[in-house]
């Protein structure tokens, strides 16, 4: 079965290979099958961004079933947001560094204790002849009020991981696919795929 990644973040398509190899013969990246598709991410939700991509690339795409992940940060303080605005919460145009930025602009007065955030992100596998299926994958952490490591990308250097008092930015590529929303999210995806079979 061959899958395609409705994605061209190299990141998320290292993690997403990472997790999957064992479930797909043969697994592409947008790049590598050589599809420039850019779909627009105008969903209320995660779950609705991720359907979205993932029917539009199995649309162009010769593969059986595409795969895509929506995902982002929600912090308290801010009523969830940047949430499905995460990618461009400085603006279009505006690279992580600028998010980063505005974040911690954002929330510069907000004290220790109000600090609490999460990754989300909503995995969606369509397919061709079957209804798709999709998951969604959180993981709790704490915002914190400077960069701190230079591992992983995005809002990864401000994202505390409590558990380890690293930051995703810190932790090793292994660990975070180990416990990260999208790990959460493609654990989920790949058990309803295991219960369809059963
Ligand atoms: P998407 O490509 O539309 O899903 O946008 C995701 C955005 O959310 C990225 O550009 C990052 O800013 C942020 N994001 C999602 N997952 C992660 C992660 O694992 N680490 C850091 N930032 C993330």
């Amino acid at each position: 079965m061959k899958l395609i990644i409705a994605s061209n973040n190299a990141h998320k398509v290292a993690e997403i290979k990472a997790i999957l190899a064992p479930y797909f013969n043969s697994i592409q990246s947008l790049k590598d099958a050589r599809l420039d598709i850019d779909v627009v991410e105008d969903g209320k939700t995660f779950a609705e961004n991720a359907l979205k991509k993932a029917r539009e690339v199995l649309a162009v795409s010769d593969a059986d079933a595409a795969l895509s992940d929506d995902s982002g940060l929600e912090v308290d303080a801010l009523f969830g947001a940047p949430g499905v605005y995460s990618a461009r919460y400085a603006g279009e145009g505006h690279d992580d560094n600028a998010n980063n930025e505005k974040l911690l602009q954002e929330m510069k007065d907000v004290p220790p204790d109000k600090r609490t955030c999460r990754f989300v992100s909503a995995v969606a596998l369509a397919r061709r002849e079957k209804e798709p299926i999709t998951a969604v994958g959180a993981v709790e952490g704490k915002l914190l009020y400077a960069p701190r490591g230079c591992g992983g990308f995005g809002y990864d250097p401000l994202f505390l991981y409590e558990p380890e008092g690293m930051t995703f930015a810190e932790l090793s590529a292994a660990k975070k696919n180990e416990i990260s929303h999208r790990a959460c999210a493609l654990n989920a995806l790949r058990e309803a795929m295991e219960n369809e079979r059963a």
